[in-house]
């Protein structure tokens, strides 16, 4: 692969550009307050093809499908309940995406890798609407990253990877969420989690005055835990160096980081620890990244991937990150960091 990748400014001829090339059959990374997407004509199998060639993604793992108003819905889906028609009506647009039956015939098979389902996304940004609305195709997109790297939070992120393999990139600045929206499936009267993201359990529950579980939950019998959202089974969002998450009693925690990093530094390894600004003076690494604050849990979310990818700049052959409390949008960031750390997660 080795195309012209335009770096485009979120401009309106720009983005008219940047619609021409979708419609056009190419393939487009756009903003979104999630995080940047990597876009394709849904409905265009050459194109969709394209994408999952230019992150080098399993074709098992189904898209999302972004779109910028309801006509675009009702031609992609097929009639639904009032759960989902709740949740869009409090949520869209918004980082909340919905597994919604599939109308036959109204995605390319690889969108939805097989399955009679499509998840749909309308997302809060104004030019990745202005850019779907102008495309006039409902415009499936996964983060724009390769497949295994973090997900990315600005243009130059998407540069980093994909230079070379798309045809172009809308430069929207800094993702204002910086993680994945939340999916959900909505079966027999409940809201299923999939995937924790920028929309939270509780306000999922108070929005639609249902249930809401999650996928994994302890009360699920073992064939009901098998995971629905072919995406959650692969290692995702991994920095190159070696990563272990460490929960527990803060003081407790920081002592176990300061000695293990203390000994890989003796030993010869480029040590980094990814904290909070509370913490942030208590260590001794070769690179000390603060993702935010603790009181405020969306600043860490913000900025994770980012500092993921910091580590990466650095040359860190290891990192310890500090766990955050699971409430709120903290249940999303433990999610992405646990999986950043391949399962190597320490309880102190
Ligand atoms: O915030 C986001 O959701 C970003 C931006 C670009 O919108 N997109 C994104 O896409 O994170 P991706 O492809 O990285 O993640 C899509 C997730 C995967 O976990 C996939 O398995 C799941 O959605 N998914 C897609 N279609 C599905 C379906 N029909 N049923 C269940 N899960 C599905
Ligand atoms: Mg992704």
């Amino acid at each position: 692969m080795n195309r012209e990748t335009k770096l485009w400014p979120a401009d309106e001829t720009a983005v008219a550009e940047a619609a021409r090339t979708l419609r056009e059959g190419g393939i487009v990374a756009f903003p979104t307050e999630t995080v940047y997407g990597l876009g394709a004509d849904a409905r265009n199998p050459q194109a969709v093809r394209q994408v999952f060639e230019a992150k080098g993604r399993p074709s098992d793992n189904p898209l999302i499908v972004h779109i910028a108003d309801r006509e675009q819905l009702d031609e992609l889906v097929l009639p639904f309940g009032g759960i989902p028609a709740r949740l869009m009506e409090a949520f869209w647009p918004g980082p909340l995406t919905i597994v919604l039956p599939v109308r036959p015939g109204a995605a390319a098979p690889q969108v939805t890798a097989g399955l009679d389902t499509v998840a749909v996304r309308m997302p809060a940004h104004p030019v990745a609407l202005r850019l779907i609305a102008a495309a006039g195709c409902p415009v499936a997109a996964p983060s724009a990253n390769r497949s295994g790297r973090p997900s990315p939070t600005l243009a130059a992120h998407v540069m980093e990877d994909l230079a070379g393999r798309i045809d172009g990139v809308v430069d929207g600045g800094p993702a204002e969420v910086g993680l994945e929206s939340t999916v959900v499936m909505v079966e027999d009267k409940r809201i299923r989690v999939l995937r924790p993201g920028g929309v939270t359990r509780e306000a999922l529950a108070e929005a639609a005055g249902c249930e809401v579980i999650a996928e994994g939950d302890a009360r699920e019998s073992r064939e009901d835990a098998a995971p629905r959202s072919p995406g959650m089974k692969y290692a995702h969002y991994a920095p190159r160096g070696e990563m272990t998450l460490v929960i527990g009693d803060g003081e407790a925690v920081r002592a176990y980081i300061g000695r293990e990093a203390a000994a890989a530094r003796a030993a010869g390894c480029r040590t980094g620890v990814l904290t909070f600004e509370e913490h942030a003076g208590f260590y001794d690494a070769d690179a000390v990244v603060v993702c935010g604050s603790l009181a405020r849990p969306e600043q860490a979310a913000q900025r994770l991937y980012a500092a993921l990818r910091e580590f990466d700049a650095r040359g860190i052959g290891r990192i310890w990150a500090e766990g955050c409390p699971p409430e709120g949008i903290g249940l999303a960031l433990m999610n992405r960091l646990a999986k950043a750390a391949g399962g190597r997660i320490v309880r102190v």
